[in-house]
């Protein structure tokens, strides 16, 4: 069954060479899980050849272990890696007709970045952002087409988490909706299309439970308290270790977004701020005194 709002699945373009900007450590896991199930090119691009060349080292690593655990065969590997590759330069993104960025979860340097690389693109060419809170229509508000922007949202571990959010903007035409639709499943991803607004669905809920948890602790709730009280929805990871998983710079800025867009509903945590700027591991920390939190 298509899901509501979903267009007519022929309309969607093919997609024969992806193009990822960033390589960071969301970007690498969309490299890894492009190339295994669309066995496509996968061009990635990031401001300096150091952090490329490091992220190409990385996907081709995980590569090698996949081989290692018997779950590539040895040519596939090979032929996965040599579909592989890294630019500095944006030019390189011209024959890519699927884009997605995974930079900085700001909006100056999303939009900076599709600036500069739209121009490159043919008219055909869909560009997706894996923003998890900022709107994706400011996002393309610079773009020459922004009818072919949709947010295509992943859930952390890329490889493990089925679900992906397909986010259309007022602007976002069929054929970028059709085509984000049947990427998702060639990635063998269930998607969900949602509306345009602060932290989708998924996030919505999330930055409750990530802000009530931090809120709690700030008023002096002792972590194991808190972790305790995730014990009756069966949560594969208590809030704490999932700040961890995200990353506390990633949690923080989710809760800022949400507190911006509904004061009154969503906590902010400054204490999440100054935890992240520490490098703390929540899990491995809270266990003495978390730094950067008064109790
Ligand atoms: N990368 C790749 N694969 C991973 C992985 C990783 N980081 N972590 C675990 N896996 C794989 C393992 O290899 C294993 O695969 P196989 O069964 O094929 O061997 C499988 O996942 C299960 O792993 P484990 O048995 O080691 O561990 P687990 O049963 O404890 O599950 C988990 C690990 C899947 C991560 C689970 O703890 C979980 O679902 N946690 C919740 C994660 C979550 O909520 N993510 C959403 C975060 S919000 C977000 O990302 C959005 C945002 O915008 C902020």
């Amino acid at each position: 069954r298509r899901p509501a709002g979903a267009p007519d699945k022929e309309l969607a373009r093919p997609v024969t060479k992806v193009g990822i900007i960033g390589a960071g450590l969301m970007a690498t896991q969309f490299a890894l899980l492009f190339l295994r199930r669309l066995q496509v090119p996968v061009v990635i691009t990031d401001l300096d050849q150091g952090r490329v060349d490091a992220a190409l080292a990385g996907i081709r690593k995980e590569l090698a272990g996949l081989q290692e655990k018997g779950r590539l065969d040895g040519d596939t590997a090979n032929r996965l890696s040599g579909l592989l590759s890294g630019t500095v330069d944006k030019a390189d993104f011209a024959d890519c007709d699927w884009v997605i960025e995974a930079v900085f979860e700001e909006l100056g340097v999303k939009q900076q970045v599709f600036a500069e690389v739209e121009p490159h693109l043919s008219p055909e060419a869909i560009i997706a952002t894996n923003t998890s809170s900022l709107s994706v229509e400011q996002i393309g508000a610079r773009l020459a087409h922004p009818e072919r922007l949709v947010g295509f949202h992943f859930f952390n571990p890329v490889a493990v988490m089925p679900l992906i959010e397909v986010v259309r903007t007022p602007a976002t035409d069929d054929a970028a909706l059709a085509t984000a639709m049947r990427v998702a499943k060639d990635l063998r991803k269930t998607a969900v299309i949602t509306r345009d607004t602060p932290g989708f669905v998924v996030n919505r809920v999330l930055a409750k439970l990530l802000g009530e948890a931090m809120h709690a602790v700030e008023q002096g709730t002792p972590f194991e308290t808190v972790v305790a009280a995730q014990q009756p929805f069966g949560l594969p990871m208590d809030p704490f270790v999932l700040l961890d998983l995200v990353g506390l710079k990633v949690g923080a800025h989710v809760l800022d977004t949400h507190h911006g867009a509904f004061p009154d509903r969503f906590f902010e945590s400054k204490a999440l701020h100054e935890l992240a700027e520490a490098n703390v591991l929540l899990e491995k920390d809270r266990k003495g005194e978390a730094k950067g939190i008064d109790k």
